[in-house]
């Protein structure tokens, strides 16, 4: 095949997400703006093309995402952008251009949207994966923290996600983090020889995010590392203190992971994620924490905030097979499909596939003549929940026949009455949303 009529494929960590999988990712995202909408998050879109500085100041220049992963390319008159790798920076820079904060109080924001890292593609892994993520700017009160958490736990119980658990810590703050980091410098100048040629560079270029790494062969040694938890300042430590007890209030399980600092550098005080049992190597589920330096590293104003993204690729993966089962997760039915036989039923055909379709009810309707058992194939093709057969002995006696596919039972039913009659029979299989507990 010569090479101008080779398939162009996609891009390799990229998705086509298809019909049979995008209602699972309608009900998550329409489970996820009912709960924030519950808390009062409104939704910000912000722009999928950055200033590269914007992602370099504030997620770190040592960081993974910024040295491996960024698509950065240069404009054509040579600026550097980059497709976001993530949103929070995005989120505050759009704060403090609009000045959000003169609207007062607090500013609770959410996006949905996809983001770009160039990763190693696996199962739950992707180089455009999607995000749902909230941001609370304004506010550096613990309260909002338990709170963040506590919308996250509902949001996971009204998925019926089973089988998570919330990982918790503290990474300090510019006052305290110092002292942990000499005494961090300190340790691993013992045991700098034997980690990875990776971990050897970040010991002297930001010793944290060795507690990050993830190579195999250096975890024993970074487990006896010297914990953070132990080098936390009187403000940080009190800040801890009142998010887990607020936690416990509350209810809500955590297991306190010292070594949770993240792979980002915006972070201070509270780091979180939430790991699936459900996903294999990749169980990471989400993840956020408080970082209330960022706007500043930025050229803002002094904001403190807190927030989290779930990587929604994974939390779909997690949900699939819970999902099955729920009425409203399955694909929505096409109510009717409408088959009609002799060129004269043609008309009231469509007249009625119009009415219906206004009616706001899905429906199908044969475009040339086809025969009743073909049409019946093609009914029960799509998954249309009721045929109506409309020929040349129903245009006479004025009353259509209506199938029932699943059940097989067949009525007569005068036009008129046709979208109440299926508006009854199909309500069992509609999206019934659950009330916020
Ligand atoms: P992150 O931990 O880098 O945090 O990403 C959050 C989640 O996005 C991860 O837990 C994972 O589920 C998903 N994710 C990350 N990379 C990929 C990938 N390559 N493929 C599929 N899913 C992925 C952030 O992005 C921060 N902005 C979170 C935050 C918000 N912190 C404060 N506010």
């Amino acid at each position: 095949m010569s090479k101008e009529t080779q398939f162009i494929r996609s891009v390799k960590g990229t998705r086509d997400l298809l019909p049979s999988e995008t209602h699972l990712w309608q009900g998550v995202e329409a489970e996820a703006r009912a709960v924030l909408g519950a808390y009062n998050f409104r939704e910000i879109r912000t722009p999928i093309l950055e200033q590269t500085a914007l992602f370099a100041r504030s997620v770190g220049e040592e960081t993974d995402i910024v040295t491996k992963e960024m698509y950065t390319f240069a404009d054509r008159d040579n600026e550097s952008l980059t497709l976001r790798p993530e949103a929070t920076a995005s989120v505050v820079r759009a704060y403090i251009e609009h000045s959000l904060y003169n609207e007062g109080g607090i500013q609770k924001l959410y996006y949905i949207g996809p983001m770009f890292r160039r990763e190693r593609p696996q199962k739950g892994r992707y180089r455009q994966f999607y995000q749902i993520g909230a941001e609370v700017l304004g506010s550096d009160h613990p309260t909002i923290d338990a709170e963040v958490i506590e919308m996250l736990m509902l949001f996971l119980s009204r998925l019926e996600l089973q089988n998570t658990a919330l990982l918790l810590n503290s990474v300090g703050c510019p006052i305290c983090r110092p002292e942990y980091l000499r005494v961090l410098r300190h340790a691993l100048e013992g045991v700098k020889g034997n980690l990875c040629a990776d971990c050897q560079r970040r010991t002297e270029t930001n010793p944290l995010r060795v507690l990050d790494c993830k190579v195999e062969a250096d975890q024993p040694i970074i487990e006896k590392l010297p914990s953070i938890l132990d080098h936390l300042g009187p403000e940080c430590r009190q800040h801890f203190d009142r998010v887990t007890a607020e936690l416990s209030e509350r209810g809500i399980e955590y297991t306190i992971t010292p070594r949770l600092v993240r792979g980002l550098d915006y972070y201070t005080k509270t780091t979180f994620e939430i790991t699936s049992g459900a996903l294999g190597a990749q169980n990471a589920l989400l993840g956020g924490g408080r970082y209330d330096g960022l706007a500043e590293m930025i050229g803002g104003p002094p904001t403190p905030g807190i927030g989290f993204s779930i990587g929604e690729d994974r939390l779909v993966l997690a949900v699939a097979d819970a999902a099955q089962g729920k009425a409203g997760w399955s694909a929505s039915p096409v109510a009717a499909y409408i088959v009609w036989m002799g060129d004269r039923t043609l008309a009231p055909a469509r007249q009625l596939a119009r009415e219906l379709r206004r009616q706001g009810l899905s429906v199908e309707i044969g475009y040339e003549p086809t025969k009743l058992k073909k049409s019946m194939g093609i009914a029960s093709r799509i998954g249309a929940r009721f045929a109506v057969i409309i020929g040349e002995g129903e245009l006479q006696s004025g009353r259509y026949q209506v199938k029932d596919m699943t059940s097989g039972e067949q009525q007569e039913v005068e036009p008129a009455g046709l979208t109440d009659y299926l508006r009854s029979r199909l309500a069992s299989a509609r999206h019934v949303p659950m009330p916020l507990k």
